[in-house]
């Protein structure tokens, strides 16, 4: 295999930086969970996505480290921070939360990952995206379980509203930022790149609208929630 391409080597250290952020969000979450005295399976589901997230920023440093890189992330601790949002109950800013990172996130992390992994032949790379590929599965479930259970609780009527209301604003996220973000700007990926877990941002935006169809709008249907209309509603950046 020809030397690591330096686009692999930025891509993995900024992945380092977003599993670190993975795992706060999730210690977040899960402790406003156990605030809120959520039932001790879906607490413990979510310290094991924190953990998760850990292990996925030591595979991830890994590779890093296998593609010649010699930096250490750089993390910006105020996107580490997750302040309550407003004087709303707290379950507000769990489904907030639970909906943008894990219903939406996370939901899309699974065929995302499972693309990479398919073009992905440099060991710790495929190994890297192997372990993550299996936990993003259990980590999309998180999500709409917690919906579910919000949904099923005492303030159901208002947090269904809520959803409604936010989730223009999350797919308008989606589409602005996540894509991106993902691909690190990338423009094109050589077959080299691809060999180490990239894909092209084109390719990004073919699964983010297939998992519109797949998953977004039968599973918030299910739920009473017109995701198809929240997303024509997104603003297109
Ligand atoms: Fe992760
Ligand atoms: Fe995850």
């Amino acid at each position: 295999m020809s030397g690591a391409p330096e686009r692999a080597q930025a891509e993995w250290l900024r992945r380092v930086e977003a599993e670190y952020r993975s795992s706060a969000i999730a210690q977040h979450l899960t402790l406003w969970l156990t605030q809120a005295g959520a039932s001790p399976d879906l607490l413990h589901a979510g310290l094991r996505i924190a953990a998760d997230e850990l292990d996925h920023a030591e595979l991830s440093m890994a590779v890093y480290r296998a593609a010649g890189g010699t930096s250490t992330p750089q993390l910006a601790r105020e996107s580490l921070e997750h302040p309550r949002r407003t004087r709303d109950p707290l379950e507000w800013d769990i489904v907030r939360v639970g909906v943008d990172v894990f219903c939406l996130g996370e939901t899309v992390a699974v065929p995302l990952f499972r693309y990479l992994r398919e073009g992905c032949e440099q060991p710790e790379a495929r190994a890297a995206l192997q372990r993550i590929l299996r936990d993003e599965v259990r980590h999309r479930d998180f999500g709409w379980t917690l919906l579910d259970a919000m949904l099923d609780g005492p303030l159901g009527a208002e947090l269904r509203a809520l959803v409604g209301r936010e989730l223009p604003g999350c797919f308008a996220r989606v589409r602005a930022s996540y894509a991106p973000g993902f691909a690190a700007a990338l423009t094109e990926v050589s077959d080299d790149d691809r060999r180490w877990g990239l894909m092209p941002p084109a390719r990004y935006a073919e699964v983010v609208t297939r998992t519109l169809a797949r998953d977004w709008v039968p599973r918030f249907r299910a739920r009473g929630i017109d995701a198809r209309a929240a997303w024509e509603g997104a603003a297109t950046p």
